[in-house]
């Protein structure tokens, strides 16, 4: 038992800000610290975003992208993959589904695929939100401010852009071609133009010291995001890094709990990444700082297409079934699942008012 790691959790009780090197001896804990580290995050996820838990029904609606992200299995150099894209009809009747199902947000997540163009989205998440009672979140990767403008015009809510890791280096070494400024400002745009912005990381990436995710918990406090995805890195044997180690769960969860200290406002899933690699993740996830779970809602026959990463989760089953099995775990940890549209309780969105819309008819 450190004094230090104690002395550290004592700052978080008094609600002080925590540094650099407090960030540090926090991920270093070792077990017995651990355990009394997820208690404290459980608490403080407890205190400032509640009990329930937050489902978000994502829609993985294209595979196709014009990025080569050395670590993902939809990068456009990935010559095995089947690729598929959804017409936004297609879309918007999944959107019906996952409503019906209960959803508050639905999740329009795809590789960067310029075939929809910027007003082809602005039009489905504007039929989406004049007919579905839900919140949208976009996540189609990297695009020209004028674009995020006109889709929060057209009433998307937030954006879901992870800025993956905070070493410049290593961002640009993995994402040939883009760079972490480049991501920052588009992270900045989306706030500028009243999103809710989700952003966060990878862990276990090759070349990740823990130094890096300090520096990641660090940019997202200093993002001051309203939510943060932080899962473990799946090699997947169809990319370069096929053969690197990946991330464990013990350090994801352990870096999710440092998170719900430094972002005690934020939504933090459990991820699909770190259910996929521990059949209990998800649920570990929720008992030390998580609050959101983010079914897939794609028909089962599009999944086997979107695996960034291999042996994910849920790959055979239907929308349906996913709803009922997430409604049952989540009861199962003493948990309730919340209804309505799980806006960030952070004090602007508290009650949000949809932008003026843009699109007319
Ligand atoms: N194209 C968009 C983007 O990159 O922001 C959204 C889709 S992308 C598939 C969604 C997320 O998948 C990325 O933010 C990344 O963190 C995650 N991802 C990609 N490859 C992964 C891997 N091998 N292991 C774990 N997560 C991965
Ligand atoms: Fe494309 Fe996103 Fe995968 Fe990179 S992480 S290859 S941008 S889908
Ligand atoms: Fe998909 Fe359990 S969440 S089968």
């Amino acid at each position: 038992m450190r004094k230090e790691f104690y002395n550290t959790l004592r700052l978080v009780a008094w609600g002080r800000e925590l540094k650099r090197e407090h960030l540090l001896t926090l991920l270093q804990a070792d077990d017995e610290e651990e355990r009394d580290l997820f208690s404290l995050a459980d608490s403080i996820r407890d205190r400032y975003v509640g009990d329930k838990v937050h489902l978000r029904g994502i829609i993985e609606f294209s595979n196709h992208c014009r990025q080569d992200c050395l670590y993902c299995g939809l990068r456009r150099g990935n010559t095995w993959l089947a690729r598929y894209r959804l017409e936004p009809g297609e879309i918007l009747a999944i959107a019906r589904r996952a409503a019906g199902l209960g959803y508050g947000t639905l999740v329009l997540q795809s590789g960067e695929d310029n075939w929809y163009s910027t007003q082809t989205l602005a039009e489905l998440v504007y039929r989406i939100k004049q007919e579905l009672d839900v919140a949208i979140t976009l996540s189609v990767g990297e695009r020209e401010r004028a674009d995020y403008k006109l889709w929060r015009e057209a009433g998307a809510d937030r954006y879901l852009m992870k800025h993956e890791t905070a070493d410049p280096y290593l961002f640009t070494s993995l994402r040939p071609g883009t760079t972490l400024a480049g991501r920052v400002q588009g992270l900045r745009w989306l706030r500028e133009l009243g999103y809710q912005v989700g952003s966060g990381n990878m862990v276990g990436l090759p070349g990740q010291t823990p130094e890096t995710l300090v520096d990641d918990l660090l940019l997202l406090r200093e993002l001051d995001v309203e939510m943060a995805g932080i899962g473990p890195f799946i090699p997947n044997g169809q990319t370069p890094l096929a053969d690197a180690p990946g991330g464990t769960a013990a350090l994801t969860l352990r870096v999710l709990a440092v998170a719900r200290l430094v972002l005690p406002w934020a939504h933090l899933p459990a991820t699909t990444a770190l259910g996929s690699i521990d059949a209990e993740g998800r649920q570990k996830a929720l008992n030390c700082g998580a609050n959101v779970v983010m079914p897939n809602v794609t028909p089962a026959r599009y999944r086997e297409r979107y695996q960034i990463y291999p042996n994910k989760i849920c790959l055979q089953e239907e929308p349906d079934h996913c709803r009922g099995c997430v409604e049952g775990w989540v009861q199962a940890l003493g948990r309730e699942v919340a209804t309505g549209h799980g806006h960030s309780p952070k004090a602007p969105f508290r009650n949000p008012r949809l932008p003026e819309k843009a699109i007319p008819g």
